[in-house]
């Protein structure tokens, strides 16, 4: 995952000791995660990690990243799915996220999942200073299985 993140400029900083305490969170603490791994042939090719704190009814996608040599794929398209789904399961009945103003590939995979901007956000990003534009989808309750 670091490795991953390391080799996207667009993807959120995040230290080996983030991941650890996503990936290793104590049972019991009132903020549900999530990490979805597509996998192929072995390699990692992406993760999206997403969050739903137990007092908020909306639920955010913390991060999402395809290892470049698998993009165009429907990889981040899986992923993003994934996740909310995973959210609507937990009982969200939204899902928010961050993404660069410039990131015109993200953007464009977030409105095809029904994304909308709903803010923005001045000089949010840093090296580049960039504006983060806010983007909200709403959930459905699934079917119990
Ligand atoms: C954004 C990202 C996750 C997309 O992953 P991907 O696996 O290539 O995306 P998919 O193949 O599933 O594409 C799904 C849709 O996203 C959009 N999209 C993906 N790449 C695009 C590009 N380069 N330009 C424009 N739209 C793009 C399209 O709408 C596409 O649907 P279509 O193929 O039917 O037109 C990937 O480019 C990435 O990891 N970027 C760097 C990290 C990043 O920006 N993360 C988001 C931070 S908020």
């Amino acid at each position: 995952m670091l490795i991953l993140m390391a080799a996207s400029a667009e993807a959120l900083r995040w230290t080996r000791r983030d991941y650890e305490q996503l990936l290793l969170a104590a049972p019991g603490e009132p903020l549900a995660r999530c990490a979805m791994v597509a996998l192929c042939g072995g390699s990692l090719a992406g993760f999206a990690v997403a969050s739903l704190l137990q007092q908020e009814t909306v639920a955010e996608v913390d991060g999402l990243v395809v290892d470049q040599y698998y993009r165009g794929q429907g990889i981040g398209s899986a992923l993003i799915g994934a996740s909310m789904a995973w959210a609507a399961n937990a009982g969200a009945s939204g899902v928010r996220l961050e993404v660069r103003a410039s990131n015109a590939a993200a953007i464009a995979l977030y409105r095809r999942h029904g994304f909308c901007q709903v803010g923005i956000r001045r000089a949010y990003y840093s090296a580049p200073a960039e504006d983060a534009l806010l983007m909200q989808a709403p959930l459905f309750p699934t079917a119990p299985v």
